[in-house]
């Protein structure tokens, strides 16, 4: 199928899911707990259930990702990979950095996939070989070319209170060789910060194919650069991403190798 069709749909999808979110912020929400730190909120479920349902109605045979529930798995090419609420966190406490992040794949490759942020109503899209867009302008990565001059984001996975293998040493490292970090809530939205030349480096360590997916896409067709933490072929099974926009990337990678060495 064109994948300029299946970006219009998951732009329209990822649009109507993204006012559900925008309407009920601010609201009191029932939460639940997934871990210690990890919840879920009502409207994560209802977003899902509007997206699993438009993607059920428009194309039944294709499989599903998402989230919230069990992978719907199928014998079709097409896949479907979606975060219906990114900034889980940021949202119950009323902090309005969220998105939703839909992407389809075809037989294992991105196709097409749209991040829209409601609160600011940006919405990124991206279809493979056609290039970036921010409300249908086209984006590109920044020029920034000196990791000292670099605004850098990062994340902290649910685990990083217990967990030993944390991202404080990465943290640390940046601290010292970048110019300033964000650690904004939403890996999604900080992908197409990226890929929109807002931030100039990304990475995290415990990642899902749902965070990953479209703001990967997002950011190669903007022309930044996506590989894991040590440099190598980055693919959405992997766990660790760094994403940039390719002209500080080697130098990220030689920050992580020295934080990872002295462990
Ligand atoms: C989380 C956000 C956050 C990242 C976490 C993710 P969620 O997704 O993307 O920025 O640091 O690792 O799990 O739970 O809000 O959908
Ligand atoms: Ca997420
Ligand atoms: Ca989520």
């Amino acid at each position: 199928m064109e994948n300029q069709r299946l970006l219009a749909f998951a732009e329209d999808v990822a649009r109507n899911a993204g006012d559900i979110l925008r309407r009920n912020f601010g609201r009191r929400q029932k939460i639940h707990f997934k871990g210690e730190i990890d919840l879920v909120t009502e409207i994560d479920k209802e977003s899902e259930n509007y997206i699993i349902g438009r993607i059920r109605e428009v194309f039944p045979d294709h499989g599903i990702l998402s989230e919230e529930s069990p992978e719907q798995s199928s014998s079709s090419l097409y896949k479907w990979i979606v975060d219906p609420l990114d900034g889980t966190t940021n949202y119950a406490h009323g902090y309005p950095c969220f998105c939703v992040s839909i992407c389809v794949e075809r037989d294992g490759e991105s196709v097409a996939g749209a991040v829209y942020d409601p609160m600011l109503d940006e919405m990124y899209t991206a279809a493979a070989g056609a290039g970036a867009f921010r409300n249908g302008r086209s984006i590109c990565v920044s020029e920034v070319d000196k990791l000292r001059s670099a605004l850098l984001a990062t994340g902290f996975a649910y685990d990083v209170n217990v967990s030993t293998d944390s991202n404080f040493d990465y943290f640390k490292a940046f601290v010292f060789t970048g110019q300033a970090i964000r650690r904004d809530g939403s890996a999604a939205l900080d992908l197409c910060y990226v890929a929109s030349g807002r931030f100039d480096g990304f990475w995290e360590l415990k990642l899902k194919a749902w965070d990953t997916a479209a703001g990967c896409l997002i950011v190669r067709e903007a022309g930044g650069v996506v590989t894991r933490l040590d440099g190598g072929a980055y693919d959405l099974r992997q766990p660790d991403i760094l994403a940039s926009n390719g002209k500080i990337h080697a130098h990220m990678v030689e920050v992580l190798r020295g934080a990872k060495k002295q462990r």
